[in-house]
């Protein structure tokens, strides 16, 4: 099966990210008979990152994210988007065969424009973008959180627009799949993302760490009075790492009193802090070695480009257009 997915290096990545998109990415890649491609979306990152250099350190925070917590450069693609030219070659195309309507349909660009971003045309066109990503390696499934649902829909009507209209086979209709945990909270209780400033980042230790989690929003409950085992967030986030039966403790003590907010989050802390600690040293480690991360993604984007290419010749040939160079 071949898998696709992206992620946008607009900062640090959380636990939103993590348990949304990246362990289902890693995951996926150790199924056998997959063929991962995974990439940083750069392209897509510049509707709202208007600083090269902040945008640089993102594309390497992305890039060494990935490869600490295990994505493994030999079985998967791994490559930055704007390394494939050919991914807006068939935006245009796509744009070319898609209704206004579709797009105007988008909720993330009306989120978006709601919390102060700029609505710029990229903003607006990024649903189409986003299909090229997909539609070019040609991939069947596509590990996202549930916010991303409705650009898949719209990758899979497109991709049936281009091919009714041109006659063709060309573009494989891709199918979303979402993780066990499709919307992690953040620590005021709504989604976890960095644009709500809510997130725990993956590699925060120590102080920062500590200051994230006790920050996580509480009811204000008396100690010694039982706490909510419903939409609690603390609880919901440690439910993410911890093992079923130290799940059932927690909301035991929850039910009975026993424990209060404080030692809640210290709980929550102790295994955030020990889940990533092996991940948090392979970072150290690779972050003294940039030359590996520039090659790994020049060996992805080869290896992607070459699929890219392919499916281009195709798309052309079906719509008439060839190239005299
Ligand atoms: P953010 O909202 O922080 O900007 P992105 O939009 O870059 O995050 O998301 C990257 C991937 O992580 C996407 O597949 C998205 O669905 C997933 N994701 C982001 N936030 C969450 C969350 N709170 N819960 C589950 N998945 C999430
Ligand atoms: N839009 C996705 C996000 O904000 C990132 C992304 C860009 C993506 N192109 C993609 C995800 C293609 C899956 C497939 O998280």
């Amino acid at each position: 099966m071949r898998i696709l997915s992206g992620v946008q290096p607009t900062g640090k990545l959380h636990l939103g990210n993590y348990f949304g998109a990246i362990r289902q990415h890693l995951e996926l890649q150790d199924e056998p008979g997959n063929q991962c491609f995974y990439f940083i979306a750069d392209y897509h990152a510049l509707t709202t990152v208007h600083q090269p250099e902040v945008l640089r350190e993102n594309i390497r925070e992305v890039a060494l994210t990935y490869l600490a917590l295990g994505l493994d450069p030999k079985r998967t693609v791994f490559y930055r988007q704007s390394d494939l030219p050919e991914v807006t070659e068939l935006t245009w195309m796509l744009a070319s065969v898609t209704g206004m309507g579709l797009i105007e349909r988008a909720h993330s660009y009306k989120d978006k424009v709601g919390r102060g971003i700029k609505p710029s045309l990229g903003l607006f066109y990024y649903p189409v973008l986003m299909a090229a990503d997909i539609l070019i390696v040609k991939g069947e499934v596509v590990p996202v959180g549930q916010d991303q649902v409705q650009h898949l829909e719209m990758a899979q009507d497109m991709a049936g627009y281009f091919n009714s209209s041109f006659g063709t086979e060309a573009l494989v209709r891709p199918e979303w799949r979402l993780s066990a945990t499709p919307k992690v909270p953040g620590t005021d209780g709504h989604k976890m993302s960095k644009s709500y400033d809510n997130t725990i980042s993956i590699f925060s230790e120590g102080k920062a760490l500590k200051k994230s989690v006790m920050g996580i929003v509480t009811k204000p409950i008396d100690l010694g009075q039982p706490l909510p085992t419903e939409d609690d967030n603390v609880l919901g986030l440690y439910s993410l790492f911890a093992k079923p039966e130290e799940i059932q403790q927690m909301e035991a003590d929850y039910r009975t009193g026993s424990i209060g907010y404080g030692e809640a989050k210290k709980r929550l802390l102790q295994k955030i802090d020990s889940h990533f600690a092996p991940a948090r040293e392979r970072r150290r480690v690779l972050s003294k070695q940039p030359s590996y991360l520039e090659d790994v993604l020049a060996d992805g984007a080869k290896r992607a480009r070459e699929v890219a290419e392919q499916t281009m010749q195709e798309c052309r040939e079906a719509c008439g257009l060839s190239r005299s160079i």
